[in-house]
C-alpha cells in the first residue's frame, strides 16, 4: 500500500492547503455529543498550520442533498472544532470563498462550508471537482470515514491536485492493513449487531480470511437457527437462514472455525433487569423468550479464543449492550481483548459506530491498538470493497 503523507509534503509556508476531514460529528441541543472525529482531526491541522500552510478544511455535515440551510452549516462545528484545536478557526460560507481564502494568513485555519451544499459534490462532477480546487494548491485527505464515497471533496480533488495523506488517514490505513491485509495469524474477528442483512458480505469477505469467526448479537440468532435450533421469539431473519447455511459451509472450507453462543440470556420482555431473566442453553429456549446476549460459559470459551490468537478485528456488539445486563458478554469480551493488547499478545483493531460506544462502554476503547473513526467505511472495509478515497491516493 504506497501512498504520499504529509512527510512528502516539502515546505508548506504560503501553501494553500485543502484538508478533507470528517467533521460530520453528532449533534445535539447546539453541543457536540462525541468529538472523536474533531479530535481525530486535529493532528493534521495543527502540524499544517505550524508547517506555514493556509490550512482550509472542506468536510460535509449530514446529508443536505444539495440543499443549503441552516440545519446542515458547517457553521456550527466551528466553534467546538476551534476548542479541540486550541485555535482560532475561521469559518468561509460558499457565497464568498475565493475571496476570504485570499485573505488568509500562513499557519491560518478555516472551516469552508457543507461540501453538500453542492449537488454536484455526491455525484463528483468535474466542475465542483474545480471549483474546490481552484481555492487551494495542495490536497489532502484525512477522513478514512468518508472514503467509501466517491465524491467531488474525497476522491475527485486527488486526480486535479497533488495528494497526500493525513496523519488520521494514515493511521487508520496502516492499522488496517495490519488487521487483515498481513496480519500476525491466528486471526479473530468478532461481528456483531442486529442483522445478518447488514453484514453478509462482511461475513463473506471474512470466512475466507480469519482463523476464528464469532458472531454475537442479533445476528447469532440466524445462525442458531440456521443450525436449526429453536430461537423463540428472538429477533431472528429466517429468511436468511440459507445464507447463513452457506457462509457456515464456505467458513468450513477456508479451514475458518465460526463460534456461535451454546449458552445465552434470555428474557420474555425487552426491558433492564427484567423479571424474567435467566441464562440457560441454546437449546433450552422457550417459545416466549428472547435471546438478549451471549451466555457466561460461551464468553469464557471465546476468551480462551482470543488468547490463542495474535490479531483480532471487531465489529459490533455482542448483546443488547445499551441496556443491562445485556453488556456483560460485550464488556467481559472487549475487557479480555484490551487486557491481551496490554500484554502484547494481541493487536486487536475496532471499528463502527456501536462498536466504538460498547468499548467505550467498557471503558477500553484507548486500550484497543486502534479505534477507527469510521461506521459505513469501516464496514465496507471489512467487505474487502476498493475505497474510492483511499484508491484515489494511491494513484501513483
Ligand atoms: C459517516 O458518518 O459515516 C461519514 O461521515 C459518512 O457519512 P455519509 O454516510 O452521510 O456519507
Amino acid at each position: 500500500m504506497t501512498f504520499k503523507t504529509l512527510d512528502d509534503m516539502g515546505d508548506l509556508t504560503s501553501k494553500r492547503v485543502l484538508v478533507r476531514e470528517d467533521l460530520n460529528v453528532p449533534m445535539a441541543d447546539g453541543q457536540v455529543t462525541d468529538d472523536t472525529r474533531l479530535r481525530a482531526a486535529a493532528p493534521t491541522i495543527l502540524e499544517l498550520a505550524d508547517r506555514g500552510a493556509r490550512v482550509m478544511v472542506l468536510a460535509h455535515f449530514g446529508r443536505p442533498k444539495g440543499q443549503p440551510s441552516e440545519e446542515f452549516s458547517l457553521k456550527k462545528v466551528v466553534a467546538p472544532f476551534s476548542h479541540v484545536l486550541g485555535r482560532p478557526v475561521r469559518y468561509i460560507d460558499w457565497e464568498g470563498d475565493k475571496a476570504a481564502v485570499a485573505t488568509l494568513a500562513d499557519g491560518e485555519i478555516a472551516v469552508l462550508e457543507n461540501t453538500r451544499f453542492f449537488g454536484g459534490e455526491e455525484k463528483n462532477d468535474p466542475a465542483v471537482v474545480e471549483r474546490f480546487a481552484s481555492l487551494g494548491d495542495l490536497y489532502v485527505n484525512d477522513a478514512f470515514s468518508a472514503a467509501h464515497r466517491a465524491h467531488a471533496s474525497t476522491e475527485g480533488l486527488a486526480h486535479v491536485l497533488p495528494a497526500f495523506a493525513g496523519r488520521s488517514m494514515e493511521a487508520e490505513l496502516v492499522a488496517l492493513e495490519k488487521a487483515l491485509g498481513s496480519p500476525e495469524k491466528p486471526v479473530a474477528a468478532v461481528v456483531g449487531g442486529a442483522k445478518v442483512s447488514s453484514k453478509l458480505d462482511v461475513l463473506k469477505h471474512l470466512v475466507e480470511r480469519v482463523d476464528h469467526l464469532i458472531i454475537g448479537g442479533g445476528m447469532a440468532n440466524t445462525f442458531l437457527a440456521a443450525r436449526g435450533i429453536d430461537v423463540g421469539k428472538s429477533l431472528c431473519e429466517h429468511d436468511l437462514t440459507g445464507t447463513a447455511d452457506e457462509i457456515l459451509d464456505a467458513a468450513d472450507k477456508a479451514g475458518c472455525t465460526v463460534h456461535l453462543p451454546y449458552d445465552v440470556v434470555v428474557s420474555k420482555e425487552f426491558a433492564a433487569n427484567p423479571p424474567s431473566l435467566r441464562t440457560c442453553n441454546v437449546h433450552e429456549v422457550a417459545a416466549d423468550e428472547m435471546i438478549l446476549d451471549v451466555g457466561p460459559a460461551a464468553v469464557e470459551a471465546l476468551a480462551d479464543v482470543l488468547k490463542t490468537c495474535r490479531t483480532l478485528v471487531w465489529n459490533g456488539p455482542m448483546g443488547a449492550f445499551e441496556t443491562v445486563p445485556f453488556d456483560k458478554a460485550t464488556v467481559a469480551l472487549a475487557r479480555t481483548a484490551a487486557a491481551l493488547t496490554k500484554e502484547g499478545s494481541l493487536v486487536s483493531v475496532a471499528g463502527g459506530g456501536d462498536t466504538v460506544a460498547a468499548l467505550n462502554h467498557a471503558g477500553v476503547a484507548g486500550d484497543f491498538s486502534f479505534v477507527s473513526t469510521a461506521g459505513g467505511a469501516f464496514l465496507e472495509w471489512m467487505e474487502g470493497r476498493v475505497l474510492p478515497g483511499v484508491a484515489a491516493l494511491q494513484k501513483d
